[in-house]
């Protein structure tokens, strides 16, 4: 085996994996798994900052320049997850047709965009739960409340990491009940945004729309920047592949659902959010509920406040199933410890990544404030679809061969306007994200230098 650029052929690997995992997820499930994971914080939350501090009303254009680059990124995770449907995402994919050093950039960076956007979320998860318990009179003790240095005396997040770890149980019991639950919860979901929608729309007041370009053009590409949290999240329906009954026609199918109705239902948000109130007032933590109180709507708002709760948790949720998913893909390719990628003999799901990466992400939640971190997720993911669109391109060329069900459409013209996108919003994000991502990626670089050197002596000592 050629040590550093290792390619198996899809037809190798398929029939070495195929049957592992369990085969049990319609385009339904998919789509749905697919809308859990993209509505949550992002919409709940940041659509108010970024109107509030960066766009104005011409947020609603922010989500539609953000849902392009994400269109467009989601065409080209089409072609790779269809063309090889295995657990992991576009990591397989790459591990199998283009090396194994350009698979463990992405799959270390992918791990990077699951993993903290999985605390990330929890932290929000945990904000809007003790709320909920503040409307009832309760109140978690002081040291509970918060990571540590975020308010004076808190120790540690507790209902931050207890969410992690509760759905970290339910992931491992198996992926069918997983995605029941979610499939419920995506419902409730839905139904507090159009409820939104409807109640809001009645107490919209044009005015509030002026004016429009409140930061200017550029205000507008920063709010993109930001609001591209709230659509990422689509991906993680490709690291599902293996479970999937008709990958090649499921997938993309599921990916284009999700960016539509997401799109859809934001930009509706973004609108009726900033006619009801002037945009000044929404750098708050709960803009969708405040909005309705603004409005005069209190039982609206209590009505939002629980879909909050519901929509983050299911976000976690698929984050989380995809993160163990990429960390057992991974690690049956020998690039991370092999013990990660065992698989429950009863349930068929992959126990041990998933505790794994649950009983990390529940510590990071627990004890790193990570809000501030969103523009992280966001350069890690967009960093991946750029790769992805490259990968795409290039392979094009390079093995034209390639069985490819999917096909992305209007190659090459959209493979680079995805990356050109996605880098041009890198540079709107803020730089601090840069460097923290660079730190990782370097990381990454020295583990897998470390890893290459225990192979090769392994590999003279076996002679
Ligand atoms: N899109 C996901 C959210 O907004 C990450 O929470």
């Amino acid at each position: 085996m050629t040590l550093s650029l290792a390619r198996n052929s899809v037809a190798e690997v398929a029939e070495k994996e195929s049957g592992v995992l369990k085969r049990a997820l319609g385009p339904l499930d998919l789509t749905l798994l697919g809308i859990g994971a993209v509505i949550g914080t992002g919409i709940f939350v940041l659509t108010g900052v970024a109107a509030a501090g960066q766009a104005g009303p011409a947020i609603m254009l922010s989500f539609v320049l953000a849902a392009v680059a994400c269109v467009f990124a989601a065409l080209c995770y089409g072609e790779f997850s269809a063309a090889m449907p295995r657990a992991g995402s576009v990591y397989a994919f790459a591990r199998a047709n283009m090396g194994e050093p350009v698979a463990w950039i992405l799959g270390w960076d992918l791990i990077l965009e699951y993993g903290l956007a999985v605390s990330a979320v929890a932290g929000g998860w945990s904000g809007y739960f003790q709320s909920l318990l503040a409307g009832f009179g309760l109140h978690m003790p002081v040291v509970f409340r918060d990571a540590p240095g975020v308010a004076p005396g808190s120790v540690a997040d507790l209902p931050a990491a207890a969410i992690v770890l509760l759905l970290t149980w339910l992931l491992s019991r198996g992926v069918k009940e997983s995605t029941r639950v979610n499939n419920f919860i995506v419902f409730v979901k839905l139904a507090v945004i159009v409820l939104f929608i409807a109640v809001g729309i009645k107490h919209i007041h044009p005015v509030n729309w002026h004016p429009f370009w409140a930061f200017g053009y550029h205000g507008m590409v920063a709010g993109a920047a930001t609001v591209f949290f709230a659509l990422l999240g689509f991906d993680a329906i490709t690291t599902a592949a293996e479970e999937v009954r008709r990958p090649q026609r499921d997938i993309p199918l599921a990916l284009v659902a999700t960016l539509s109705v997401c799109t859809l239902l934001y930009v509706a948000v973004a609108a009726v959010l900033t006619g009801m109130v002037p945009f000044k007032l929404l750098g708050v933590k709960s803009p969708v509920a405040f909005a309705m109180q603004y409005a005069g709507q209190n039982w609206v708002a209590g009505f939002i406040s629980l879909g909050a709760i519901a929509g983050i948790t299911t976000v976690i949720l698929v984050m989380l199933f995809g993160l163990a998913r990429i960390v057992f893909s991974i690690s049956r390719d020998g690039l991370l410890p092999r013990r990660l990628a065992g698989v429950h003999p009863r349930h068929r799901t992959p126990f041990s990544s998933t505790w794994t990466v649950g009983l990390i992400t529940a510590l990071v939640a627990g004890f790193v404030p990570l809000d501030t971190l969103a523009p992280l997720v966001n350069v890690a993911t967009l960093f991946a679809f750029s790769l992805v669109a490259a990968g795409v391109l290039v392979l094009r060329y390079t093995r034209p061969e390639l069985p490819r069900p999917f096909r992305c459409p209007g190659v090459p013209v959209v493979p680079l306007l995805t990356a050109g996108i996605c880098l041009y919003l890198i540079f709107n994000l803020p730089a601090i994200a840069w460097y923290a991502f660079g730190v990782w990626m370097l990381a990454g670089l020295i583990i897998y230098l470390v890893y290459i050197l225990r192979r090769r002596t392994a590999f003279r000592e076996r002679g």
